[in-house]
């Protein structure tokens, strides 16, 4: 049920990809700390965790679409947007129901099966123009 990067999700640029890693590692560690059936206190402490690293890592990528003029940056904000309000109502029901399956489920929905679709499509967008834009404007990303 972990969830897994494959070279189908990486944009070119390698400090997203990297990033992508790395919240994938966080994702896991949340449904692992579920299937090892861990406390509230231990699941709200992973997705904190988490939470801070999606927000972080959708401010750089934020800044880079501004860096670089991008033109689809609104629509890719708005994206980043509807993601943080979901992931805000899954946090809600982990606080309120522990890691019960119903909540898991939601969580693969709404988070893994979201992430896959939004890397693949509009990241990958991104990571094309940056590449276009010549290895100067992929460096700086
Ligand atoms: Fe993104």
């Amino acid at each position: 049920m972990a969830i897994e990067w494959t070279e189908e999700l990486a944009t070119g640029v390698t400090i997203i990809d990297d990033q992508h890693k790395e919240l994938f590692r966080r994702i896991n560690a949340l449904l692992e700390a579920c299937s090892r059936g861990k406390g509230k206190e231990e699941i709200a402490r992973v997705i904190q965790f988490l939470e801070d690293y999606v927000i972080s890592h959708f401010s750089e990528e934020e800044e880079r679409m501004q860096q670089s003029s991008y033109p689809a940056y609104a629509e890719h904000k708005a994206q980043h947007e509807e993601f943080k309000r979901n992931f805000a109502e899954v946090k809600q029901l982990f606080e309120t129901n522990g890691p019960a399956v119903f909540v898991v489920i939601k969580t693969n929905h709404v988070v893994i099966d979201w992430l896959k679709a939004h890397i693949k499509r509009i990241d990958r967008a991104f990571g094309a123009f940056l590449q276009a834009a010549g290895p100067a404007g992929a460096q700086k990303a």
